[in-house]
């Protein structure tokens, strides 16, 4: 499981960054580079993240409900390094902590209201990726139910 979740990481991660790169002219120099791009503690716990609520979403299409087992704390998103140039403020944290407390929610709600808790926890990640990490938010939007 540890294996597969790296392996995903590592495939996501080449794929997605928070700013859509422009795209080099023909001819350019940068062409020819391999486009390298070493992951930050935050990106890597977000690529958990993603697995962790894409297996929740999973779960709910198959019937079953959200435990409260299925809780992680995800307070690493207040502390851990980011991407250089990438500046964590009170908002950030307010939304970072506003997000766990849906997470936490979702895990205790009775099951007939997981579904609106779970898609509101999905528009929190919107709402924080919009003003910090516009790059994967088409891809956040499909973790809606
Ligand atoms: C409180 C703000 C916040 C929340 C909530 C949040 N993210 Fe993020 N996310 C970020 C930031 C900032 C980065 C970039 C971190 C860096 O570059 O160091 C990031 C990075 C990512 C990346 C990696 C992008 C890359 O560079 O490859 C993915 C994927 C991602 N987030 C998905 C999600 C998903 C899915 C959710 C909700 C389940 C979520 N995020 C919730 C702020 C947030």
């Amino acid at each position: 499981m540890k294996t597969r979740l790296a392996l995903f990481a590592l495939l996501v991660g080449i794929a997605f960054s928070c700013s859509q790169q422009p795209k080099p002219e023909e001819g350019d120099p940068i062409d020819d580079q391999p486009q390298e791009r070493v992951q930050s503690e935050l990106v890597l716990l977000m690529l958990q993240m993603e697995a962790h609520i894409k297996s929740l979403k999973e779960r709910q299409g198959r019937g079953d409900s959200v435990l409260p087992a299925d809780f992680i704390d995800y307070a690493g998103m207040l502390t851990l390094a980011t991407t250089r140039g990438m500046n964590r403020d009170a908002a950030f944290d307010k939304n970072a902590i506003d997000w766990m407390n849906q997470l936490k929610a979702l895990t205790e709600a009775a099951g007939s209201d997981q579904k609106e808790i779970y898609n509101g926890l999905i528009n929190s990640c919107v709402a924080c990726h919009k003003n910090y990490c516009p790059g994967p938010v088409k891809r956040i939007e499909k973790l809606h139910i």
